[in-house]
């Protein structure tokens, strides 16, 4: 379904993305790990289109990405949705107007569907009905994310992205946010791509690990086969995740 060939991205001389390639495949869990500041969310802004490559091509669906702009580049990124990093939400819109803000958009000039009724359907589905009211300063961090992902699915995105959707949260949250990413693929038969530099939860929803380093995918597959791997660097990369998860007593 979304298939990354080639990639190539700088920044002045700044050299990110050398040339990756990676298969995404559709309705499962692909999860992208690797050491922070190796460019984990410029390969997933260019998957939505937010960043031009230099080279290289994302195809979603037969799309070409790169060579859309305009309306064409809008219609297309309604088929994603995006849990953002920091969940970024509107600090103040309480929870309720966050979620519209989406469906609003999306159905500009076109008659608005039962908008009460979708957000209150989202919020059930990440575990927060009736909350509609509170302002994202009334929330948990955890809450917060979780609102992001309504928010994100307010559309009924074919495909999600999520950029570090545990990093900050504790190993309860983290976990609730592992089972949410795998029910929305389970219920809603998404498409999904997990950014994470946390490898037990790689390994938890995964259905296929990609490693990248050096600006390439140097390692990608199911997890079991991952496990295995005969990549030195991938090889101490999980190692020293294993070792920071003993130091904490997990
Ligand atoms: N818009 C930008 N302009 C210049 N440099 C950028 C930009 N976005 C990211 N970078 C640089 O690209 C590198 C990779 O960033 P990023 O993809 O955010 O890493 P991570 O793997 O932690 O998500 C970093 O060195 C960052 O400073
Ligand atoms: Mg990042």
């Amino acid at each position: 379904m979304i298939e990354i060939s080639n990639l190539h991205k700088s920044f002045g001389s700044n050299e990110i993305l050398k040339g990756v390639n990676l298969t995404i495949p559709k309705g499962k869990v692909t999860v992208i790990i690797g050491p922070s500041g190796t460019g984990k969310t410029v390969l997933l802004r260019h998957i939505i289109g937010l960043l031009r490559p230099n080279a290289g091509k994302v195809m979603v669906d037969g799309l070409n990405i790169s060579e859309l702009a305009g309306a064409e580049l809008n219609d297309f990124r309604r088929r994603f949705g995006m849990l953002f990093q920091n969940a970024a939400l509107f600090d103040s819109m309480n929870v309720y107007d966050n979620i519209a803000f989406p469906l609003i958009e999306g159905y500009r000039g076109r008659k608005l569907p039962n908008i009460p009724k979708i957000v209150a359907e989202k919020l059930k589905l990440v575990g927060l009905q009736g909350i509609e009211k509170k302002l994202p300063s009334e929330l948990s961090g955890g809450m917060r994310k979780r609102v992001g992902l309504a928010r994100a699915i307010a559309l009924e995105p074919a495909i999600i992205l999520y950029d570090e959707p545990t990093t900050g949260l504790d190993p309860v949250m983290t976990l609730a946010i592992d089972n949410l990413i795998l029910s929305m693929q389970q219920e809603l038969n998404v498409t999904s791509v997990v950014i994470s530099h946390d490898i037990d939860s790689a390994f938890r929803i995964g259905d296929q690990i990609a490693m990248i380093h050096g600006g390439r995918i140097i390692e990608c597959a199911e997890p079991k086969e991952f496990r295995n791997t005969t990549n030195p660097i991938v090889a101490e990369f999980l190692t020293a995740g294993q070792q920071k998860v003993n130091r904490h007593g997990g």
